[in-house]
């Protein structure tokens, strides 16, 4: 019995992580995520400035975040991404944002948050 659980358990993982690595997903509300090339460079930077550095960049971040480069990002990029997926208390303060943008951080933290 344990070992049945076990490996349900692992299929699950298993599953879990393949649907948000390198893939095109149909979200929720239908319409399609392209998570197969997300990188730094390209991805993640130009998200924290269109959605977070306003706030957090600067002289005086808020929450003393600040999450305008690379090395900023990778030490909260966790935090980061609970605090954009949660419902009650979202960043940006405004609300979420689409839940595309989310799985793609939620892609490049799962693929080791490099600098690519
Ligand atoms: C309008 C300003 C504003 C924007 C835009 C904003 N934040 Fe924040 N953020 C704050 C403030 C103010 C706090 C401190 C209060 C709180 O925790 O709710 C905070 C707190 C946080 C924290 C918790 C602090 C910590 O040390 O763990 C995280 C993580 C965070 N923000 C991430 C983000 C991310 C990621 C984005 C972009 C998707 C973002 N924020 C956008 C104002 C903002």
């Amino acid at each position: 019995m344990k070992y049945i659980l076990f490996s349900m358990a692992t299929a699950l993982t298993i599953f879990s992580v393949s649907c948000k690595n390198n893939s095109v997903e149909a979200l929720s509300n239908g319409s399609i995520c392209d998570t197969s090339a997300v990188k730094y460079s390209t991805t993640i930077k130009s998200m924290m400035n269109n959605h977070c550095t306003n706030c957090h960049g600067g002289a005086s971040p808020s929450a003393g975040l600040r999450l305008e480069n690379y090395n900023d990002l990778v030490l909260r990029g966790q935090a980061s991404l609970q605090r954009m997926k949660s419902s009650s208390n979202p960043m940006p303060p405004s609300g979420k944002i689409d839940d595309c943008n989310i799985n793609k951080l939620a892609t490049w933290i799962n693929q080791g948050s490099l600098n690519n």
